[in-house]
């Protein structure tokens, strides 16, 4: 015999009547403002919004667990690492960049790779992308660069002018337009893709060494992408596709995984590298810095609320642990500031309290009251220092992570280039000697019809002569072919 539902309550828990009919005077009579549990319902449903992230808010998130498979103890002291066999839990958040919630996955675009590791010394959060590098370097730029690819003020309609006028105007943005354009661009599944930090981190041993690191996960599943055309097709048959697929998967227990695999320079090659370490639109070649296992990582349970966790889910670049720091990188030190104030402003100053996003160890601190605060530690002291036993934070045992600074005067200015520092290298090596015959030939199809989208003469030309062509002159030649842009164009 089934059981007998539970009977409906208002939100303070008393039974109610109906979720059919309001309070009325009679049948026909007018509807009472006395109807509280009607009111509650009306209030809460328009507000059961907030507000959307500014880019990144359509995804999909699963939980899991972190696996240590080597021992990295010589380059960190980060506790959830120190053992082999060692498991954390973790959830993952996996998005598409440019597009509203409703908006189709397969679209063209980067994706979002942002994991937190429910660690024994608090969340570590490693916010990255399917891409190892990024569109710019300096985050006075990532304001301008965003309202590139978002929705117009006038149409209201994203513009492929605004996006080629920005990029080619930033030549930085070469290496990660060439990969965004390539094969990549299109993941065929959010399986089947990689995840990479992009941008370089700091870890430190127990000794106080500190090595410069960039996280690589690798897909288990292997590396699969849709053509531009599969992709498009696929926009008509299913928009909600990368979602669906992840979410079947874990459900028939073919659970998704990615080995963590870094590389680590050591502190004093920094400021001598042939590339500025800390420039997010290069990569390390692997053949200077070899990919070094560290663990696996695996996504086994779906979320049970879509809302609650995966759109309240709140990642942070700040949230390090001891053993794991940042880097002299601006784009991680604007991002420290930008991630908490978003969640301060989308979920409010107690976002951290709650379940997705609480810490698994204890939080103490002075922090106090604000909306919504559902945490606290009783009537311990509201200040420090205090003689009433309220927590104490201990400089001998923790120290923030730390690198020395040339003195130098404060100002404006781009990083000083190392040796092989130049926008068009990396995209043009990428271009010759990664991507095969038929990637090359998909690459300028993409970038053709890409660049032929509303996009003005002038802004064509500059991106042949001033971008495709110093990435390699046969690619701009192909591109401007392509465009039916003659030689003068190049
Ligand atoms: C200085 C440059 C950047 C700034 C100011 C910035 C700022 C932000 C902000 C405000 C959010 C929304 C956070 C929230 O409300 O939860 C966000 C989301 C995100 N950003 Fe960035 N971002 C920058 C660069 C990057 C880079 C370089 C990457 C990748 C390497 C990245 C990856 C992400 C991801 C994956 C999300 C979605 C996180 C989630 O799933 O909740 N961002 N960013």
């Amino acid at each position: 015999m089934s059981e007998q539902p539970p009977n409906t309550t208002s939100d303070a828990g008393a039974p109610v009547a109906s979720d059919e009919y309001s309070l009325t005077v009679g049948a026909a009579g007018p509807v009472l403002l006395q109807d509280a549990y009607l009111i509650e319902k009306l209030a809460h449903f328009v507000r059961e919004r907030v507000p959307d992230r500014v880019y990144h808010v359509k995804a999909s998130g699963a939980f899991g667990y972190f696996e240590v498979t080597a021992d990295v103890t010589q380059w960190t002291k980060a506790a959830f690492l120190s053992e082999v066999g060692k498991r954390t839990p973790m959830f993952a958040r996996i998005s598409s960049v440019a597009g509203e919630e409703g908006y189709a996955d397969t679209l063209r675009d980067v994706h979002g790779f942002a994991l937190k590791f429910y660690t024994e010394e608090g969340n570590y959060d490693m916010v990255g992308n399917n891409t190892p590098v990024f569109f710019v370097r300096d985050p006075m730029k990532f304001p301008d660069f965003i309202h590139s690819q978002e929705r117009m003020s006038d149409t209201g309609l994203r513009s492929n002018n605004a996006q080629w006028d920005f990029w080619t105007l930033s030549p930085e943005s070469a290496h990660q337009v060439t990969v965004l354009m390539g094969d990549r661009g299109t993941p065929r599944t959010l399986r089947n893709m990689n995840g990479y930090s992009s941008d370089t981190y700091m870890w430190e041993n127990a000794a106080g060494e500190k090595f410069w690191v960039k996280y690589h996960f690798k897909t288990e599943q292997g590396i699969e992408n849709f053509t531009d055309a599969e992709a498009r097709a696929m926009v008509a048959e299913d928009l909600d596709y990368h979602r669906r697929d992840l979410w079947e998967a874990i459900a028939r227990n073919d659970h998704p995984s990615w080995r963590l695999e870094m590389q680590i320079m050591p502190y004093e090659d920094a400021p001598n590298y042939r590339f500025n370490p800390f420039d997010i639109t290069k990569v390390w070649p692997h053949k200077d810095y070899p990919l070094i296992p560290v663990g696996r990582m695996v996504l086994d349970r779906n979320p049970e609320n879509f809302f609650a966790q995966v759109v309240q889910a709140g990642f942070d670049v700040a949230n390090f642990v001891p053993g794991i720091g940042p880097s002299p990188d601006r784009m991680v030190l604007g991002r420290m500031f930008a991630y908490a104030d978003s969640q301060r402003y989308r979920t409010g100053p107690n976002y951290a309290q709650l379940p997705v996003n609480k810490p698994i160890n204890e939080v103490h601190n002075y922090n106090k009251d604000g909306p919504m605060r559902y945490h606290h530690n009783g009537n311990q002291p509201v200040y420090a220092p205090n003689s009433y036993g309220g927590p104490r934070a201990d400089p001998q045992r923790y120290r923030d992570p730390s690198w020395f600074v040339e003195s130098a005067e404060i100002m404006r200015t781009a990083y000083v280039p190392h040796k092989d520092d130049d926008d068009f290298i990396q995209p043009g090596t990428l271009y010759r000697e990664v991507m095969s015959p038929p990637e090359q030939a998909r690459l300028v199809e993409n970038i053709v019809w890409h660049l032929s989208q509303g996009v003005e003469r002038n802004i064509q030309e500059r991106a042949v002569k001033d971008y495709w062509s110093k990435v390699d002159p046969d690619l701009g030649a192909r591109v401007a072919d392509g465009l039916g842009l003659g030689s003068s164009a190049r």
